[in-house]
């Protein structure tokens, strides 16, 4: 199987390797060729496909191309009117639809043009949009009679999409006037399946094309083929279910196989993400070893040659090969290339893992292609629509027996091109998708987009479950500590109630007197450089080895394993992020002053700050906090939430360790009432929170009256978090982002959806599907690779939850849930039917999901209820209208607003975090202006005319 270290290889490694091995290339026929295909295409141009001449003339490089996108993939779909007249009219208002008049030599091109500009220019009425765009639009429907734009655009999206599709099911292949003369691979359109029901649909789509694609094959003596994406017939076809789909994917996959095989019709299975590569191909050798099959030469796959691990693939068939009858292998170059860069960056692995530069991508589909002709027992099929990949092929290929694949729809003048140039024997096979409108959406993308332009976790486990044996005693570290205090209460695993270790909690009076009247210099006298890089080296050291901090994520927490991986990598990007901001902070800065007179502001720490961090980000959240005290020079006094009592000991003990002195970093272990204490200790100049509103009150309360200064108090609170989705919105994107957002975590993240308003015409479909992918979250112990929704932190609040839903059905409410036989620890994810958001009195800090349905006239009303809740911390938004998106959040008094995606796990850097109102105080984690809290500001003004002359006036004199 792949090594997972090539996963990730640095492209500097590979390079000077693929060149040395690609000299063929020089080979100056090849050259020659790919120009003659070029410009015979050129010539022949009036031939090409309406598709081709589109994308000639509409591509992402213009934004009438982007707009055009936008429509097609979505017009179809909407099912309501006046969603629909809202999408067609904010995209066509946006076109510069003139310049493409007469440019484009296609007259359907032309066509389109003409009626885009028309309809632009009907629509195109800015300022009365903006004002009321829903009574704007309404009017113009009226004056238009029975909205001839729509139908106009939606019959041009239509036909757009029939260039695409070759039909809505097997009855429209029969009318295909060439089909005796192409060989083509069928494709049912869809996306990846989000619940069982999809994928069971799927799984007969695919069972009825191999039935179709055998009679039509015995009828007229063809040799079609079907290909099937595993991701459409198991909702969770990931690496960490494997189990799961031992026993419910692969049967299922076998019965196709074995169907095709009874039929004789050819299967390729389609090649997807790179993080599912090592776990396709564990399938894949089951398949292909199959002793039914074995035999049979039938059985393909596709391969992506931008992976970096494309060769080693090669290497791997040829070793299935020894074992079998001939494969085919459908050589690709990728569909997925943004995906996966911004997959990588978002995750924060070491590398891509796919080539980042396209001349590489190319590169590797020749080295590839070179390395699969060298195997007999496989049938190569390069699919390709690139002129010097194709004469490149033909090169290599003198003398073998393979073939060239296109997209239907597209690259049928390229090849007749190709064919006259190169004399090429056969004709290139069709990749056909078969599907309706309301599936072409994301092929139709996939193919726009393309034209412009964690196995290692298993390895993990291992070392994280090392750290069972070594149960760790947590005690307080401070100043002065009576050393006596050294009774602890065991502390059990809140994942499987084995024991992890002991915590301490120190008397409350011995820790106040400890604190009172508490003063160190030591800290603020390193220089700013100094504090900084020793902050670097405690994110270095966690980086290094997280496997500590994660055991105790999971038991102490009860975060799952990649909530947990996910939680270090914020923890270090805090450190990182603040360390480098603060040098920027304290760089020089002069302010503006009339001439003789220099002012310059400069920064302090403010002295003391206590830090009050909770269980939900127990290592996020508490680092996040000191490190940001600490890099502006503050001492820190630390009290971790009492439930995660280890994991704050762990961290500061990393901070001493790599260089903190103990007397700048207290640490203060103890439930509430030891928050209360230290609120009162008199050395306290500021207080950073994070946690429920009504203890970030009582803090505030404790400083006004036990502090004679006025402390500042920074605090981070919860929220009522809403999402709005219409009927424009992808459903199953919508299905993924809530699903994630709702109940990852087991809802208990701040930033959690609670309340999800959905346009009325959606509402059932929506409702059902994140209702069937609910029921495939897999609720239990985070120890576990395959869970997804750990405990819920103690019995308390699990009660408080429960006694929650219990009063929502006694008032009628409708409440479903889906998982019974749970653990008395864990919680099965809610949902809650409510009518309006004022139903919510108080945050439900678990997996409860409240819904909403609304009216497309009501969306002012729905806002204003979002905003009457007092709450701002989070908010989704789920549209295609960009201008509505702009709309709701211009009108949201929300903190952070995430449109078409998930609405957690906020990335330091790029999406500071915090709310507004009753979500929280001061500037947002994360975010450039967040250290300034932690300092005091100065200002020297200084007459330098008083020091001995203004030198500046006087020299600015002898210039004029
Ligand atoms: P071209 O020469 O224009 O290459 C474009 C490719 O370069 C893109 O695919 C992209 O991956 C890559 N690229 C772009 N920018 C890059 C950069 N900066 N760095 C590195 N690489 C970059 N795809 C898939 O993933 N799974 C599948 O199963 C199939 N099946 C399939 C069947 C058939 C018959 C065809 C024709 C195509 C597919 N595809 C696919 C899609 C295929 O991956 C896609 O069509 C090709 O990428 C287009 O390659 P060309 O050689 O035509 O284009």
């Amino acid at each position: 199987m792949l090594d997972i270290k090539d996963k990730f290889l640095s492209e500097k490694e590979l390079v000077t390797e693929m060149l040395d091995k690609s000299k063929f290339l020089g080979e100056k026929s090849i050259n020659n060729n790919a120009s003659e295909i070029i410009q015979l295409c050129r010539k022949n141009k009036s031939d090409r496909t309406m598709l081709d001449a589109f994308l000639n003339e509409y591509g992402l490089d213009n934004q009438e191309g982007v707009a055009l996108m936008c429509l097609a993939e979505s017009v179809l779909r909407i099912p309501d009117k006046k969603t629909r007249d809202l999408i067609i009219s904010e995209k066509l208002s946006a076109g510069s639809w003139i310049d493409h008049l007469n440019r484009a030599d296609s007259i359907f091109v032309n066509a389109s043009t003409w009626g885009l500009l028309l309809a632009g220019k009907v629509v195109n009425t800015p300022s009365e949009w903006s004002d009321d765009p829903y009574n704007f639009l309404s009017g113009l429907i009226s004056k238009s009679g029975e909205m001839p734009i729509r139908n106009a655009v939606l019959a041009a999206m239509q036909i757009l999409s029939q260039e695409f599709v070759i039909g809505k099911d097997f009855r429209d292949i029969e009318k295909l006037s060439n089909l005796e003369n192409e060989s083509y691979s069928f494709d049912m359109l869809g996306e990846a399946a989000r619940t069982m029901r999809q994928a069971d649909n799927y799984f007969n789509a695919y069972m009825n094309a191999i039935d179709e694609v055998g009679k039509l094959n015995l009828i007229k003596n063809l040799n079609n083929g079907v290909s099937i994406k595993i991701s459409a017939l198991h909702p969770r076809y990931e690496m960490r279910k494997f189990k799961d789909l031992e026993s419910e994917l692969i049967p299922r996959l076998i019965e196709l196989v074995h169907y095709a095989h009874s039929k004789d019709v050819e299967i390729t299975i389609d090649a997807e993400e790179q993080d599912r590569l090592t776990l396709s191909l564990n399938i894949i050798e089951k398949l292909a070893l199959d002793k039914v099959i074995k035999n049979w030469t039938g059985f393909g796959i596709a391969l992506q040659a931008y992976g970096k691990r494309s060769i080693n693939v090669i290497h791997w068939i040829n070793k299935i090969l020894d074992k079998r009858e001939k494969m085919h292998l459908r050589l690709v170059k990728g569909a997925y290339w943004d995906y996966e860069i911004k997959h990588a960056q978002v995750f924060g692995y070491e590398d891509y893992p796919v080539y980042s530069k396209k001349s590489l991508t190319d590169i590797s589909f020749l080295l590839c292609a070179k390395e699969i002709l060298k195997n007999e027992k496989i049938y190569a099929k390069f699919a390709t629509h690139n002129a010097h990949t194709i004469s490149s092929v033909h090169q290599l290929g003198q003398g073998k027996d393979y073939e060239f694949q296109r997209l239907y729809g597209m690259g049928e003048l390229l090849y007749q091109s190709a064919e006259k140039v190169l004399n090429l024997e056969k004709k290139p096979s069709v990749y056909a998708p078969i599907g309706s409108y309301k599936d072409l959406l994301p092929y139709l993308v996939r193919r726009l987009l393309e034209n412009g332009a964690n196995s290692s976790f298993i390895n993990r486990e291992k070392s994280i479950s090392a750290h069972k044996k070594n149960k760790i005693n947590a005690e307080s570290i401070y100043v002065n500590r009576d050393e006596k205090e050294k009774v602890g209460q065991k502390v059990y695993s809140i994942a499987n109630n084995e024991e992890i270790g002991t915590a301490i909690f120190d008397d409350p009076t011995n820790v106040k007197s400890a604190l009172e009247n508490f003063a160190s210099e030591k800290w603020s006298k390193y220089s700013v450089q100094e504090r900084s890089q020793i902050l670097i080296k405690i994110s270095d050291d966690i980086e290094k080895d997280p496997s500590e901090l994660i055991f105790y994520l999971l038991n102490e927490a009860g975060k799952t394993i990649q909530n947990a991986i996910d939680e270090i990598r914020e923890a270090i990007d805090f450190l990182r992020y603040y360390s480098r901001q603060i040098i920027e902070i304290h760089g020089k800065k002069s302010l503006q002053g009339p001439t003789g007179e220099i002012n310059k502001i400069s920064y302090s720490p403010k002295g003391n700050y206590l830090c009050i961090s909770p269980w939900n980000f127990p290592v996020a959240i508490l680092i996040g906090q000191i490190s940001a005290a600490l890099a502006c020079g503050n001492n820190v006094v630390v009290k971790p939430s009492e439930n995660t009592s280890i994991l704050g000991y762990l961290i500061v003990k990393k901070f001493h360790e790599n260089g903190v002195p103990i007397e700048t970093l207290q640490l203060i272990l103890g439930d509430g009432m030891y928050g209360d204490v230290l609120t009162k200790v008199n050395t306290i100049h500021g207080v950073a929170f994070t946690g429920s509103l009504p203890t970030a009150k009582k803090i505030q309360t404790n400083l006004i009256q036990h502090h004679k200064e006025i402390v500042p108090l920074i605090a981070e609170t919860g929220g009522i978090n809403a999402m709005i989705v219409d009927s424009s919105a992808l459903l199953e994107q919508v299905t993924d982002d809530v699903v994630r957002s709702a109940f990852d975590s087991a809802g208990q993240r701040c930033s959690a959806l609670r309340v999800l308003c959905i346009q009325e015409e959606i509402y059932d479909e929506l409702i059902e599907m994140i209702k069937g992918n609910m029921e495939i979250q897999e609720i239990g112990d985070p120890n576990n690779f395959s869970t997804d929704i750990g405990p819920i932190i103690n019995k308390h609040a699990l009660q408080k939850l429960n006694d929650y839903i219990k009063g929502c059905k006694d008032q009628g409410m409708e409440v479903h849930n889906c998982n019974n036989s749970l653990k008395e620890t864990h919680m099965s994810p809610t949902i809650i039917e409510i009518d309006n958001i004022s139903a919510i009195q108080e945050e439900q800090f678990g997996p409860i999901l409240h819904v909403m349905k609304y009216k497309f006239d009501d969306m002012n009303s729905v806002i204003n209820q979002i905003n009457e809740s007092g709450y701002g911390l989070t908010m989704g938004i789920h549209t295609r209208i960009e201008s509505r998106a702009d709309f709701i959040g211009e009108k949201s008094n929300v903190g952070n607003i995430y449109i078409n995606r998930d609405m957690v796990g906020a990335v330091v850097g790029s999406q500071p975090f915090g709310g507004i109102g009753l979500s929280g105080s001061g500037f947002k984690a994360g975010g450039p202006n967040y250290l300034l809290q932690f300092l005091n500001e100065k200002v020297i003004s200084k007459n330098s005319v008083a020091f001995g002359g203004n030198t500046e006036l006087l020299n600015l004199q002898e210039d004029l």
